[in-house]
């Protein structure tokens, strides 16, 4: 078995790197994402707001959302940088643990500051993809 590497300083770059794309006109609080997976490859997203607020949609989800319509579901880390090196929010975390149950994740600002979490950290006691019952669900159908 093969383990990807995690480049750290390169995953916080091409995060800040990808900030510069937000689409942030409305909050102005600009969100840059980059994910890596286990074939090597790096995935960035940033924060798309929208004049219906709710259709707004998170770095991390750009990021991950990008990676999964190609086929990759295998996540190894992420970074995250805004401002003031603020945390991911509750959706994105949930999102990320679809994929992911311990995800290293950086957290940092467009300075080069950053702290690591695990997802498990971010989100303990979480709900997942193996919380429902398949067998209750196949007696359903
Ligand atoms: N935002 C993200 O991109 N990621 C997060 O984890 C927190 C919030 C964006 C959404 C919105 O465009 C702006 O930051 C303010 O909430």
């Amino acid at each position: 078995m093969t383990k990807t590497l995690i480049d750290w300083t390169d995953l916080l770059q091409q995060a800040i790197n990808a900030r510069n794309y937000a689409y942030a006109p409305y909050s102005h609080y600009k969100v840059g994402a980059a994910l890596l997976t286990k074939s090597g490859q790096v995935y960035t997203g940033c924060n798309i707001e929208n004049a219906g607020y709710s259709s707004t949609i998170c770095a991390e989800r750009t990021a991950i959302f990008k990676a999964v319509s190609v086929g990759e579901l295998d996540f190894v880390a992420m970074a995250i940088v805004t401002t003031n090196a603020g945390a991911p929010c509750g959706v994105c975390r949930q999102v990320i643990r679809e994929f992911a149950t311990d995800l290293p994740i950086l957290v940092g600002d467009i300075e080069g500051n950053y702290q690591i979490f695990t997802l498990t950290e971010l989100l303990p006691h979480s709900f997942g993809p193996e919380s429902l019952s398949y067998d209750f669900l196949n007696k359903l159908s």
